[in-house]
């Protein structure tokens, strides 16, 4: 079923409950901004219009997630609703051995620590964020391996998240097993986009990487969207419910870490799930060390319950229509007002491409910062920029682009808030012209992005 106008995204839910939006004066903006440090994660949220920093833990939980939350058996071992978490996860994945864990960093963090040694080389088709500082941190060699695709930001391409599998096959002929301990795939592309990798790619670089004797894991945060592009581009899938094309990609797969943040529309909790049982037995060790006792993995017992319910509810086709049809129809707007951003849209969200919106700016200006200060200047609207700052030169061979990502929050604003982003982002793009870049004055030795500070250029 959907709306009258075919663009508009149907909302297949409605509203219970309701929170009242901030709605700061642009003396109030500017004043925040200068506090902050004009950096967007310093502000305060009753300063922010529209939120669209981050669409990970921000979603809106259904009635039968807050319900499950009142059914939380909070026995520190062997509770009940660990037991319906795993059966969930077992079933979706087909991995029979599911450790919980706080959030997505914290899976990565056992994973990496319990499988990687000194001098290894992590591949990718590209790394996020703190998966890539995770990796630094322990001393492995991050490596994004995306195809020529990724880094183009006008292709329509289907899938643009997909891995350039001769280069991973040069790798491993080149490092072997012994250096590299497992491939990554992340799905969807989070840093290129929330673009999808094909079943076809995927397949292929399983095919390589245990070619070599090398596992192969799922950062499966976003892997119903992914399912969800899957269903809808690839030749022979349109047939196939988002639960099937889902296990397709974890049949071919070792393992997977998990922040349900994102597709598992809860505000927090995470997993790591695993085929081989050696494997789990040394990631549970790993986990009643850092996290918790393998029945809870830092997380109350509601959570998992929550979880269990939001995983469920993550693979239904009405939700997805509606989920990726807002971030078409921001696409839309955006396009009709001549914003340049990187297409196709992405499953999770839309990003700018600073090099055609900002063009008379260079690299020395900061301008993916520079331009996400400007959209909350002109309307409260956060954003976060992913490009240079997020992944300074140097990390990687080729540095992705220069964005600014719109994310969307799960189930959390409607067609109106989109239509004033649109109008926000439209406006500053109309006398971009004026806008100059900012300086940073306070750069942290990791993840800068989250704590530096700036200043606007005279
Ligand atoms: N992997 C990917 C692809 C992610 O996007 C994230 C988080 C993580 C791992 C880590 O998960 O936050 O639960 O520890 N991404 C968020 C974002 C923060 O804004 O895209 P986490």
């Amino acid at each position: 079923m959907t709306s009258q106008d075919p663009a508009l995204p149907f909302e297949p839910f409605k509203t219970k409950v309701v929170e009242r939006l901030p709605n700061p004066t642009r003396r109030e903006r500017e004043a925040a901004l200068e506090r902050a440090g004009y950096n967007l994660f310093n502000l305060r949220s009753e300063e922010v219009r529209i939120d669209l920093l981050t669409d990970s833990g921000t979603g809106a939980m259904s009635d039968r997630q807050w319900a499950a939350m009142m059914v939380g058996d909070e026995s520190y071992a062997g509770s009940r609703n660990f037991a319906h978490f795993e059966s969930k996860v077992r079933e979706i994945t087909g991995f029979p051995h599911i450790i919980p864990a706080h959030q997505g960093r914290a899976a990565e963090h056992l994973l990496f620590s319990t499988l990687c040694r000194p001098g290894n080389i992590i591949p990718n088709n590209m790394h996020f964020d703190t998966t890539q500082a995770h990796v630094v941190h322990a001393g492995w060699t991050p490596v994004n391996l995306a195809a020529a695709e990724a880094y183009d930001a006008v292709s329509d391409f289907p899938f643009k998240g997909n891995f350039d599998t001769a280069a991973l096959e040069r790798l491993l002929v080149v490092e072997g097993k012994e250096r590299v301990p497992l491939v990554m795939a992340t799905i969807t592309n989070n840093t290129g986009g929330g673009q999808p990798v094909s079943l076809a790619n995927f397949t292929e670089v399983a095919r390589v990487a245990h070619a070599h004797g090398v596992p192969v894991y799922l950062d499966m945060c976003r892997w119903a969207e992914n399912a969800f592009f899957v269903r809808e581009r690839e030749p022979g899938m349109g047939s196939r419910t988002v639960a099937e094309i889902g296990r397709a990609f974890f049949d071919l797969a070792d393992g997977a870490t998990m922040s349900a943040k994102k597709d598992g529309l809860v505000n927090i909790g995470g997993f790591v799930a695993v085929r081989d049982a050696a494997l789990a037995e040394r990631l549970k060790a790993a986990l009643i060390l850092f996290e918790g006792f393998p029945t809870y993995g830092g997380l109350a017992r509601r959570d998992l319950e929550a979880m269990t319910v939001g995983l469920e509810e993550a693979m239904d086709l009405e939700y997805l229509e509606h989920r990726v049809g807002q971030v078409r129809y921001l696409g839309r707007l955006l396009d009709a007002r001549g914003v340049p951003f990187l297409h196709p849209p992405g499953g999770h969200a839309i990003y700018l491409d600073v090099d055609r919106f900002l063009d008379h700016l260079g690299d020395e200006d900061l301008p993916g910062q520079a331009l996400a200060v400007e959209l909350y200047r002109e309307g409260g609207v956060r954003s976060v920029e992913v490009g240079s700052i997020m992944f300074p030169k140097g990390a990687q061979e080729q540095r992705p682009l220069e964005l600014v990502r719109l994310a969307i929050p799960r189930r959390v604003y409607s067609a109106s808030h989109l239509a004033y982003v649109a109008d926000v982002v439209g406006r500053v793009h109309d006398r971009r012209a004026t806008i100059k870049g900012v300086t940073m004055t306070y750069r942290p030795e990791r993840l800068p992005h989250f704590t530096a500070r700036y200043a606007p250029k005279s």
